[in-house]
């Protein structure tokens, strides 16, 4: 499927250096005349091209450099090379960022889940299709709401889980799917909902005054990835801005399962939500980074034939 082009070049700033050209993947771009010409009918509106551009003749119209809207912090200009930014620091962000399950109660500004929204939408994306999304569940009494809503749907599960001829027919069928459900995780569900409805105790979200979902058309070429990719890139910012994140995959689970549900938060059909990230300030005293298992990469040395 083409796309629509979205480069133009000020002709009065172009020198013909073609570096534009070299840079782009597509072939989109071709010296004429010594001058930069859009001669090819597709682009990936990467902005490539604008980015090498010396003198600045190259707009994507209806795109926005990135790094220009964030609200509660400034973003340096330039562009940080390889090699420019600290891998000490970075590494120990990354390794740093914990799953939070403790939350102070302090709500989260507006501006802050805005701007995680926008570094999510630096990460990269199959196609650049960028047809990612993100809903704000911007407060406690929505995230309740939110949760109550995943609830209910564990408690059908649970109850049908509980109809033993149901997951013995099932399985006859071929479909083991219930009767794993229901050696492991029936019981640990069915105590978180006893803590939610008898305790009012939060083990779903954990207290988390915040949420943002993400997800992405089914049309993108890569949708689960480029949803995750944005996730990754907001749990490590999120830590950076002093916050705790929790990824909680039983609310994905819910939500890919219960049209209900996706109603309620005003999913569109052609959405799927692959992300559902509890977020606030953290109340844990962590003294040291995480710990994983080691790992030893596979090495596949081939010959060229
Ligand atoms: C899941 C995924 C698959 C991708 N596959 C390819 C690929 O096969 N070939 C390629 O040249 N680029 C690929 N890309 C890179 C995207 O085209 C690129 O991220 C996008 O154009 C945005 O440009 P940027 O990464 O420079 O911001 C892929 C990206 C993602 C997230
Ligand atoms: S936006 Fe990307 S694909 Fe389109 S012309 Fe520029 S470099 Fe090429």
């Amino acid at each position: 499927m083409k796309r629509p082009i979205h480069v133009t070049i000020d002709e009065s700033l172009c020198t013909g250096c073609g570096a534009c050209v070299a840079i782009c993947p597509h072939d989109t771009l071709t010296l004429v005349d010594d001058m930069a010409r859009i001669t090819g009918d597709d682009s990936l509106s990467c902005g490539h091209c604008m980015a090498v551009c010396p003198t600045g003749a190259v707009t994507l119209t209806g795109h926005r450099p990135m790094g220009q809207d964030f609200q509660t912090f400034a973003m340096p200009d330039g562009w940080l090379a390889p090699g420019d930014v600290e891998v000490e620091t970075l590494a120990w962000l990354m390794a740093s960022r914990r799953s939070c399950r403790h939350f102070t109660k302090d709500p989260v500004p507006a501006t802050v889940l805005e701007d995680l929204v926008r570094i999510g939408t630096t990460a990269p994306s199959g196609t650049n299709a960028q047809a990612w999304q993100f809903t704000l569940l911007p407060d406690r009494t929505s995230v309740k709401g939110f949760g109550r809503g995943v609830l209910s749907f564990f408690q059908k599960l649970n109850r049908m889980a509980r109809i033993a001829p149901l997951r013995g027919l099932l399985s006859l069928l071929g479909k083991p799917e219930l009767s794993r459900y229901y050696a492991e995780y029936h019981d640990r569900i069915e105590e978180g909902i006893a803590c939610w409805t008898i305790q009012h105790k939060d083990l779903l979200f954990h207290g988390a005054p915040a949420a943002i979902l993400v997800s992405c058309s089914k049309e993108a070429s890569c949708p689960t990835e480029d949803a995750l990719l944005a996730s990754g890139q907001i749990l490590l910012a999120a830590h950076a801005m002093g916050l705790g994140t929790c990824l909680i995959g039983f609310a994905v689970e819910a939500l890919a399962r219960d049209a209900g549900l996706r109603q309620r938060i005003g999913l569109p059909k052609d959405e799927t939500v692959h992300a559902v990230i509890a977020i606030g300030h953290p109340d844990e005293p962590y003294r040291r980074p995480s710990v994983r298992r080691p790992v030893t990469p596979r090495v596949v040395r081939l010959s060229q034939s």
